[in-house]
């Protein structure tokens, strides 16, 4: 049976997901700019959207930033069917209060919200505030003593929780969700402590764009591993450059890393401030790309065709949600939307 397929964009908290000189793309992290953003995108049929969370900016602390959290609360009463994916690094919030938070934006939505686990790598937005900076494997042995917490509060359970973290005792949240048993719950992340806690934790795992080899192990690899409940979705990040012919996609493209140059000393500090064991960067360093999170590594860049097949082979190995980049964004999510999607469906259809 066909897995289900459905595609998000990530709402512009980050004022941009590509270059920050592109003459038709300034970036702007506005609430007035993001609420209009992901309108249109709901109404162009996007069925997703990730609210990525930074509170400092990684491209430097003085740029603008939407804060994702008051963003999706303040999306999900604006907005009827798209869903609010909000990402968050859970050394920044306690767990009952994030559990909170995460019932409430779920019933504002009416059972369209989801969380993004995802366990930090850029140093200074932590360590300046004073909340300090563990190493790798600890931030992720953090992260799973916080999501047991939070998904038994989401859930409704009463909560009794002694670790080495936390010490939660008889913690009940009411209301609980009325939607559906609890908001969905997506991780982010590469390395090996990254892929037990999504297989442990996560209903949906979300990876960096890459190409489909790489995808397809990565799948496997988490796949195979012991669950508690329903089996583990797959969801993919990437950065898209559709046009009429593969030609024109790749002159785009070439004209995309010309833009581009303009950002590499941006990047170049970006990097340096990264946590040089977060398995991202190692990832990245590979090649060069237009996009963050992999962007254009999964190859959704081409002609209409060749991308909705792309997008088919990436459905065929288990990727169900594709969460896009575009660059200038409004045009190119619309191109997208208009293009790509109703062709992606067409071949699904006759493959069906
Ligand atoms: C789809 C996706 C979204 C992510 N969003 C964020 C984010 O909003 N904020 C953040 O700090 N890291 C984000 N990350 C980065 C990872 O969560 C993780 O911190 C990073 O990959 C380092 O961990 P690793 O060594 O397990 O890869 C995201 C990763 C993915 C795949």
């Amino acid at each position: 049976m066909a897995l289900p397929l459905r595609f998000g964009v990530w709402a512009l908290t980050h004022g941009s997901w590509a270059s920050r000189h592109h003459p038709l793309d300034p970036p702007d992290a506005s609430w007035r700019r993001i609420k209009r953003q992901i309108l249109d995108a709901q109404a162009l049929g996007y069925d997703s959207t990730l609210l990525a969370q930074h509170i400092m900016h990684p491209s430097g602390d003085d740029q603008d930033l939407l804060e994702a959290w008051t963003g999706a609360a303040a999306l999900a009463a604006i907005t009827d069917k798209i869903e609010l994916i909000a990402a968050i690094k859970p050394l920044l919030q306690h767990p009952v209060v994030l559990a909170k938070m995460a019932l409430q934006i779920e019933e504002i939505s009416g059972g369209r919200f989801g969380i993004n686990l995802v366990n930090a790598w850029f140093r200074p937005e932590l360590e300046r505030a004073g909340i300090g900076f563990p190493e790798h494997d600890e931030r992720y042995a953090y992260g799973r003593e916080w999501i047991e917490i939070v998904d038994g509060l989401m859930a409704g359970r009463r909560v009794d929780f002694k670790g080495r973290h936390f010490n939660v005792e008889s913690y009940q949240l009411r209301p609980g969700d009325r939607h559906r048993s609890r908001p969905s719950i997506y991780l982010g992340g590469e390395s090996e402590p990254a892929r037990a806690l999504a297989a442990e934790s996560a209903d949906v795992y979300f990876m960096n764009g890459q190409p489909l080899e790489d995808i397809a192990a990565l799948v496997q690899d988490v796949a195979r591993r012991p669950r508690r409940s329903l089996p583990l979705r797959f969801g993919m990040a990437a950065f898209v450059v559709a046009r009429e012919t593969d030609a024109e996609a790749q002159a785009e493209l070439d004209h995309l890393f010309v833009i581009g140059e303009r950002d590499k000393p941006t990047r170049a500090r970006l990097v340096a401030n990264a946590d040089p064991e977060a398995q991202m960067f190692k990832t990245a360093a590979k090649e060069a790309r237009i996009g963050t999170n992999g962007g254009t590594s999964a190859r959704l860049v081409g002609s209409y065709d060749t991308v909705a097949r792309r997008i088919l082979a990436f459905n065929a190995i288990g990727v169900e949600l594709f969460m896009l980049q575009f660059q200038p964004v409004d045009e190119n999510m619309q191109r997208f939307a208009e293009h790509v999607i109703p062709r992606v469906r067409r071949l699904q259809k006759q493959a069906a």
